[in-house]
C-alpha cells in the first residue's frame, strides 16, 4: 500500500469485518478530505458481493449526489444502454466511483462538476480497495482517466491503452475505457455515434472475457 494511501484517515474507518452494508455505513461519515463539505452525502457503490465485474467511475454527479446512488443520471443511462448492447447483465455488475463525494462549484443556479485532485482520490482509495476486497470481481473496468489513473497510475493514458487488459499486483485484471460523460459531451451527432460504438466495442471485450472467450 502506498504511503499516501496509508495516511488516508479513511483507513481508520474501514471495519474489521468487511461487508458491503458495514462499509456503506462507515463511509457515510467519512471526512477524509474536504469534499464531505460540498457533497450532500457519501455515494457508495452499488451491486452485490460476487458481481463478476466492477465498473469504477470518477465521482458522483449532481443527480447521484442527490439520489445517493452511483450512475443514475445521464451518464448512468448511457452506461446502461452500452452494457445492454454489449450483452453484460446489469445485475451482475458492481458500480462505484474512485471518489465518493460530489465535487462542484456554483455556476448560476447549477452545480458545475469539478475534477477531483490527486489528494482527494488518494484520500478515498481505502474505500475502493475495501470494495474490491469485498466484492472480489473477476475484472475491473475503469471508466475514464480519473478511475484509470487511481488504479493504474498517473502515467496511464486511456486514449492509448483503452480496451487492453492490464495487470497490477493485488488487483483483479483491469480494462480502461472512456467515461460515458465524454460521449455525452461529444461535439456533434456523428462523433457521439462513433464514440458510442467504440465504447460498446470495449465493453464487448469485457463481455467476452467474462464468458472466458
Ligand atoms: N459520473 C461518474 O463518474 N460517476 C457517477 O456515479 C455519475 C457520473
Amino acid at each position: 500500500m502506498s504511503r499516501r494511501r496509508a495516511e488516508s484517515p479513511a483507513l481508520q474507518l474501514i471495519p474489521d469485518q468487511l461487508s458491503l452494508p458495514s462499509l456503506r455505513e462507515a463511509a457515510a461519515s467519512c471526512q477524509a478530505c474536504d469534499l464531505h463539505e460540498t457533497g450532500t452525502q457519501t455515494v457508495f457503490g452499488e451491486g452485490a458481493v460476487g458481481a463478476t465485474v466492477m465498473f469504477v467511475g470518477e465521482q458522483p454527479g449532481d443527480r447521484e449526489d442527490l439520489a445517493g446512488k452511483p450512475f443514475v443520471g445521464p451518464a448512468g443511462h448511457l452506461l446502461d444502454e452500452a452494457l445492454a448492447r454489449a450483452g453484460i447483465d446489469r445485475d451482475r455488475v458492481y458500480v462505484t466511483n474512485a471518489v465518493k463525494h460530489f465535487k462542484w462549484k456554483p455556476q448560476g443556479k447549477r452545480r458545475l462538476h469539478q475534477k477531483p485532485n490527486a489528494t482527494e482520490i488518494a484520500a478515498c482509495r481505502p474505500w475502493l480497495d475495501a470494495e474490491i476486497a469485498t466484492v472480489r470481481p473477476r475484472l475491473i473496468v475503469c471508466l475514464g482517466a480519473t478511475a484509470a489513473q487511481a488504479l493504474l497510475g498517473a502515467s496511464f493514458r486511456v486514449s492509448i491503452d483503452r480496451g487492453r487488459v492490464t495487470e497490477r499486483p493485488g488487483l483483479p485484471p483491469i480494462i480502461a475505457t472512456v467515461h460515458p460523460s465524454a460521449i455525452l459531451r461529444a461535439p456533434d451527432d456523428e462523433s457521439r455515434h462513433a464514440e458510442m460504438e467504440a465504447f460498446v466495442a470495449d465493453l464487448t471485450i469485457v463481455a467476452r472475457r467474462l464468458k472466458g472467450q
